[in-house]
């Protein structure tokens, strides 16, 4: 780690949740100057101040004419299905039958897993995304290589050994004792290393017998600071298969409840098919939801619910949910949950969109003490957005004449190709060649 060095451009990020603060949820330094020392943020302000107090020689890196903004954040992914994304036609029963456990099987060869696990984490980088929350697969392995990926680069990463004891292909089958023990030599080994983080993995309760639902519950319990991860009411027949397999529960989250897998940093993707019941169980809980739009599209499984759930006091983050999520980019993932929102006749701000893929993902995963935000003493992640990427970016861009109204073209004609860098603990970590 680098002792001090600064970062000059448009700095942008959020003091708190516009939907409380307002308009002064957002600092913004038109000419702005990020002090990094140690890899921790150190200083913001205008860079007119700040520059003469540096001390000589700290090197300032320029992106004058570039958005800085705290690195982004995706709350759910599966690098081991970035072979897949964009595999043609079916839902999500049937899109995990033919395409996702075929290709899952795969990583019982570690050379395999640590290749895909150091593309899947170049890939997170090229698109500006600092800190995943991943599914690995069922087999341990798979995970040692993704967190040795991870944190070969210093990313921040939440992951996890998929558990899955039923309603599966033999060749993805384990058992709910041996889940178990190869979950809790992973914690050993993981969790809490560098900027590593375990996530105890039941894929979904359909391919968990009670047992193995029971624990994982008790595991997440047991382990303080460990996260759960896991999909909930993504799709209609999905929704009805679990009620079919667990007739006692009350709903489909009513299961996680049942066996200890609800609370703080209990993370759970798409969550489109919920009642208001469940929304104040998640609430009350402190559990979070996954908003995953562009994967939510692709398998047709439905519309989330924004402002329901933020009504109700749910915290939310984004996820890609590659590869039943079809972009790596958070951007795109904004791109598509504004149109969701406008099918749902509701509205995403350009704040609010900006704010979920940065310091409210980094509060939906208890971590806004640490990522998220350029407040002094936070992890010095970041990502340089060039609003003059594209041809038609540039044209668009060039007669905006608000702050919002960039941020509004990045968000929705932006991609991998708009990050013109990417920054991890205080150093680059990714340059647009
Ligand atoms: N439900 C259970 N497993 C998965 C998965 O891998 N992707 C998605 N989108 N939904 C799931
Ligand atoms: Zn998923």
């Amino acid at each position: 780690m680098s002792g001090l060095r600064a970062i000059r451009g448009e700095i942008v990020h959020f003091l708190g949740d516009p939907a409380d603060l307002g308009s002064d949820a957002l600092a913004h330094f038109p000419d702005g100057l990020l002090i990094v020392r140690d890899g921790l943020v150190a200083e913001l302000g205008p860079a007119g101040e700040l520059l003469p107090r540096l001390p000589a020689g700290t090197a300032v890196d320029d992106y004058r004419g570039k958005l800085v903004l705290p690195g982004f954040i995706d709350t759910h992914i599966h690098y081991a299905q970035t072979d897949i994304v964009a595999s043609y036609g079916e839902q999500v029963l049937a899109w995990l039958e033919k395409y996702t456990y075929p290709t899952e099987r795969r990583f019982a060869d570690p050379a395999h897993a640590a290749a895909v696990a150091e593309f899947f984490c170049d890939e997170l980088l090229r698109n500006g995304t600092t800190t995943a929350m991943a599914f690995a697969t069922v087999h341990p392995a798979s995970v040692d290589a993704l967190f040795a990926a991870a944190r070969k680069r210093h990313m921040r990463m939440i992951a996890g050994k998929v558990l899955m004891d039923r309603n599966c292909p033999d060749f993805l089958r384990d058992t709910a004792d041996r889940g178990d023990a190869g979950s809790k030599a992973l914690i050993e080994r993981w969790h809490g290393r560098d900027r590593l983080l375990y996530a105890v993995t039941p894929r979904f309760a359909p391919t968990s017998t009670p047992e193995q639902m029971a624990l994982a519950g008790r595991l997440f319990a047991d382990h303080p600071g460990v996260y759960l991860q896991s999909h909930l009411a993504e799709n209609e027949r999905e929704v009805a298969w679990v009620a079919r397999l667990y007739p006692e529960a009350r709903s489909y989250l009513d299961v996680y409840e049942r066996y200890g897998q609800l609370g703080a940093r209990s993370v759970f993707a798409h969550c489109v098919w919920l009642d208001d019941t469940d929304r104040a169980r998640m609430a009350a809980t402190g559990a979070t939801i996954s908003f995953c739009p562009t994967s939510n599209l692709f398998l047709g499984s439905g519309l989330f619910d924004l402002d329901r759930a933020q009504a109700a006091g749910v915290r939310v983050g984004l996820g890609t949910d590659v590869g039943g999520g079809t972009s790596f980019s958070m951007l795109q993932t904004l791109n598509e949950a504004y149109k969701v929102q406008q099918l749902r006749g509701q509205r995403l701000p350009v704040e609010r969109g900006f704010y979920l893929a940065t310091r409210g993902g980094a509060r939906s995963l208890y971590l806004d003490d640490r990522i998220g935000s350029f407040d002094t003493g936070r992890e010095a992640d970041l990502v340089v957005l060039d609003p003059a990427a594209t041809p038609l970016l540039a044209r668009r861009t060039a007669v905006a004449t608000t702050l919002a109204e960039r941020l509004f073209a990045l968000m929705l004609l932006g991609d991998d190709r708009a990050v013109a860098a990417t920054w991890v603990m205080g150093e680059p970590a990714w340059r647009r060649p």
